[in-house]
């Protein structure tokens, strides 16, 4: 079965669930087959603590005595038993059993089977609205790492950081961007059905038909990319040389260039895969792709426009990338942010005076965000933090931000979205000008 294969490989090579569903490797199934893979993995890695509790409590012993397949295995009908109603409990069980013997883990199958008979019998949803919500609860019932909710409790307030929970679990909006005009007909001739952006006016959001199915995505015409993000990229503005730092896989290049397109752009990757496909995804001709490690770059190479949308924890995205709450630890967060301080520092040097730098992270983390920029600015004279409520209310007039409520997007200064508040994931900006 193709969603415990993708299972195994997220745990075992710590690869991307998203990316590997969209690897090819489905091709072969029917859409029904590849939507029932979808929800089963992407299920599994949002619900992993609570399927596990439940496991561990059936099986009488804790996950970690369990073989990853035999695990996995159980997870995959956990879910199914617990939070899928269309699939019958016996038919999810005995496909488990076949599992784990497929696995060569034969002797280990009557207790797979003993073990999802019992649970079969377990309500796992509850009746959330009576509940008084504190970091232990929400961890649990929202299967979350409960330090990850302590910080949210901490730096949003219980409301927030419960709406964050919550919508981590749900199947994330698919929101596109496409720069010709005769794109949304062609889609919808091939059964794509869009509505309008919340949050950015030229967005489209998929209510109906499989996107990545169509002509238009395939040749390149279609992006993917969360209104959130496409925000982040109009904040950068217009310019006569831009320098987008951390490019790939080009959403924001792509918005870069099609606001630019007279200016000279560059787009740094250093990672020499993701450059390529940077490439092939943005093909503008004034987008020259470097495949370099920006810090590597001489300073003062006089861009008017930088952005630097840094690698980051990602605690923005965990609808979509829901096995990132299991492999993030707290400590990961300093070095994050050490790499992040010293991209920053390199975009600034980049500029023209009265240039400005916007900087970016899909994360919800204070240490990756406000705490960076007011670090580098602290020790970089010469560079003045601008409000981004004058740079959105511009987009407001020119008609490309949707969203009526612009101090709502606001945290102080900050550019700041959070998923389940938001129509959109999770992102932070700030943008820098050089005096
Ligand atoms: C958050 S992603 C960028 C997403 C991209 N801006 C977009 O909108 O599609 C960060 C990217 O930065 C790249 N990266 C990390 N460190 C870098 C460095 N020192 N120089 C250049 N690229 C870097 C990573 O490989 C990754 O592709």
């Amino acid at each position: 079965m193709a969603a415990f294969d993708i299972l195994l490989r997220v745990d075992r090579q710590d690869a991307y669930a998203d990316e590997l569903l969209h690897s090819g490797r489905l091709e072969r199934l029917s859409k029904t087959d590849r939507a029932l893979t979808t929800e089963l993995v992407m299920g599994v890695l949002r619900w992993r603590s609570r399927l596990d509790e439940s496991i561990s409590l059936a099986a009488g012993r804790p996950r970690d005595k369990l073989d990853a397949e035999v695990l996995t295995a159980l997870r995959v009908a956990a879910y199914q038993l617990g939070y899928l109603d269309r699939i019958p409990a016996h038919a999810a069980i005995n496909d488990s059993v076949e599992l784990v013997k497929r696995a060569r883990k034969r002797s280990a199958a009557p207790f797979a089977n003993a073990v999802l008979r019992k649970l079969s019998g377990i309500e796992v949803e509850k009746a959330w609205d009576s509940i008084e919500w504190t970091p232990a609860i929400l961890a649990c019932e929202f299967a979350h790492p409960q330090w990850l909710v302590e910080r949210w409790v901490a730096e949003y307030g219980t409301e927030r950081a419960y709406r964050v929970c919550r919508q981590d679990q749900r199947v994330p909006n698919t929101a596109v961007r496409f720069d010709d005009t005769t794109t949304e007909a062609e889609l919808r001739n091939e059964g794509v059905e869009l509505v309008p952006g919340a949050l950015v006016a030229g967005a489209r959001v998929v209510v109906a038909g499989d996107i990545v199915r169509t002509q238009a995505f395939a040749g390149g015409r279609v992006f993917i990319q969360d209104e959130a993000s496409q925000l982040v990229a109009l904040l950068v503005g217009t310019g006569s040389r831009l320098l987008d730092c951390c490019a790939a896989p080009g959403g924001k290049t792509a918005v870069l260039a099609a606001r630019n397109p007279t200016a000279q752009i560059v787009a740094t990757e250093v990672n020499a895969h993701r450059a390529e496909l940077l490439r092939r995804r943005v093909r503008a001709a004034n987008v020259e792709v470097v495949q370099a490690d920006v810090l590597t770059r001489p300073a003062g190479e006089g861009f008017d426009r930088v952005l630097a949308d840094v690698p980051c924890s990602g605690t923005g995205t965990l609808a979509r990338n829901p096995e990132i709450k299991w492999r993030l630890k707290p400590e990961d967060l300093a070095d994050l942010q050490k790499r992040q301080g010293a991209i920053l520092r390199t975009a600034l040097r980049q500029l023209t005076p009265g240039g400005q730098a916007v900087y970016s992270t899909c994360s919800l983390e204070r240490e990756e965000c406000e705490a960076v920029v007011e670090e580098v600015l602290h020790g970089e004279p010469g560079y003045t933090l601008l409000h981004c409520r004058d740079e959105l209310e511009r987009l407001r007039s020119s008609g490309e931000l949707a969203w009526k409520n612009i101090d709502s997007l606001l945290s102080g200064k900050f550019l700041r979205t959070i998923p389940g508040v938001h129509p959109c994931d999770g992102f932070f900006a700030a943008v820098v000008q050089r005096q």
